[in-house]
């Protein structure tokens, strides 16, 4: 089976899983929610939305592999083949009320990832890639080809700089004074994929985080990819199921930026 059919699969898949999601999203308040650690939440929407995207999957592409946030113990070894896929990212954001989540999908073949989608329900929006294809952000109104920032200075700029909830981090503070001490307004709104999808759309000239799993970032990396902006090598050396250091930014501030992360 070929990318085209992968490709065409997953741009049915993501919004039904975001349909799914957002399901749940207006009945929030009475979602069972369990609480992994302080600030680490996962509900019964994060786990059926995990599971309806696997079944899709294991149904349309059976050789395939399989890697989520929430059954991610279960990856074997590294396969040639493998879809990631975070079921809602930016759960805090969910369980609150705050429009501002995604559903997070990624296919990655031979170690290259290939395809990405991040569906963001409450803007109605999905956010596309394939590689040497493009990234596009379809709606209502149709697809529109994404680019990122023009922007070629870092003071005045907007960069993302995620930041997880449950660790406390030096680096994350030195990062954000930084950030300060050179006129760049920093944001963080909590949801690592669709803050990548809006860098890809130039909403936002960078995002930085620190500690990432590859469910987080895989399908926002390949978006700004695919929107001509510069994304450091990731995961690196880490294994996928590994957390590692995610930058993406608009090509015109990487020498800046990535000179400020030191
Ligand atoms: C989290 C979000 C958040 C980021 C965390 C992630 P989750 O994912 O992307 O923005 O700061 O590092 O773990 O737990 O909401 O899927
Ligand atoms: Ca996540
Ligand atoms: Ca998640």
């Amino acid at each position: 089976m070929s990318i085209d059919a992968r490709y065409a699969f997953l741009r049915e898949l993501a919004p039904a899983a975001g349909r799914l999601a957002d399901d749940y999203f207006r009945r929030r308040a009475d979602l069972d929610v369990e609480v992994k650690g302080p600030t680490d939440y996962v509900s019964v929407a994060d786990r059926a939305v995990e599971r309806m995207i696997a079944d899709a999957i294991a149904q349309a592409f059976p050789g395939d592999a399989f890697l989520g946030e929430e059954t991610a113990s279960t990856l074997d070894g590294v396969p040639a083949r493998v879809w990631i896929v975070d079921p809602i990212d930016g759960t805090h954001n969910f369980l609150r009320g705050v429009p501002y989540w995604n559903v997070s999908i990624a296919y990655v073949e031979g170690g290259v990832r290939t395809l990405g989608a991040v569906c963001e329900p409450c803007a109605g929006a999905l956010y596309h890639a394939r590689r040497g294809a493009g990234a596009w952000r379809a709606d209502a109104r149709g697809d529109a080809r994404l680019s990122t920032s023009e922007r070629t200075s870092l003071p005045g700029s907007m960069v993302c700089l995620g930041h997880h909830d449950r660790f406390p981090d030096e680096r994350y503070m030195a990062i954000r004074r930084a950030l300060m001490d050179r006129n760049v307004a920093f944001r963080n709104f909590g949801s690592a994929a669709l803050q990548l999808a809006h860098v890809a759309e130039g909403r936002y000239d960078g995002f930085v985080e620190m500690t990432l799993s590859s469910w987080d970032a895989m399908a926002g990396l390949l978006l700004v990819e695919e929107a001509g902006g510069y994304v450091a090598p990731f995961p690196g050396d880490a294994k996928l199921t590994e957390r590692a250091p995610v930058v993406a930014c608009g090509r015109g501030v990487a020498e800046a930026l990535t000179a400020l992360l030191g």
